[in-house]
């Protein structure tokens, strides 16, 4: 199959690539850079744990094909923390006990933090409703809501 070259941003840093035209954006990420915190579930867009961030929206990486990340920009779980410090989204899950066997939790974070990127005070049913996409099958939600509700995120910590 022949090969594509694309431009693309992933957590802020440019890469030049040479890709199958099948090959998705969540095989990209874990296994040709080696971004292994974004986690591959159900690879038909039911699960949400591969959500990541496109242009600053939360996309399911397994439905997104590669190609489709020319010129745009990508941010993943990797992107939260600086070096040892956590992101206060990442404080809050596991203050309010929201990290359970943790597959889910980088997908959760990925589509909380767009949410708060876009509403800084969300209500419970707008949380509830930005997370339905994202499955948890330990959690049984609420320790998750809580930890989006009451973080500590501010624009500026972003
Ligand atoms: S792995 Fe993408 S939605 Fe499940
Ligand atoms: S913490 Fe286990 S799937 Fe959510």
């Amino acid at each position: 199959m022949k090969k594509v070259t694309i431009h693309t941003s992933v957590n802020h840093k440019h890469y030049e690539l040479e890709i199958k035209p099948n090959l998705t954006l969540l095989s990209l990420l874990r296994e040709e850079l080696g971004l292994t915190g974004t986690k591959c579930g159900c690879e038909v867009g039911e699960c949400g744990a591969c959500t990541v961030l496109m242009n600053g929206k939360a996309v399911n990486s397994c439905l997104v094909l590669a190609p489709q990340i020319d010129g745009q920009e990508i941010v993943t779980v990797e992107e939260l923390a600086i070096g040892n410090k956590l992101h206060p989204l990442q404080e809050s899950f596991l203050n309010h006990d929201a990290v359970h066997c943790g597959f889910c939790t980088p997908g959760m974070l990925m589509s909380a933090k767009d949410l708060l990127d876009h509403n800084s005070n969300p209500t419970e049913e707008e949380i509830r409703t930005a997370i339905s996409g994202n499955l948890c099958r330990c959690s049984g939600y609420q320790q998750i809501v809580d930890a989006i509700q009451n973080n500590n995120v501010s624009p500026l910590k972003g």
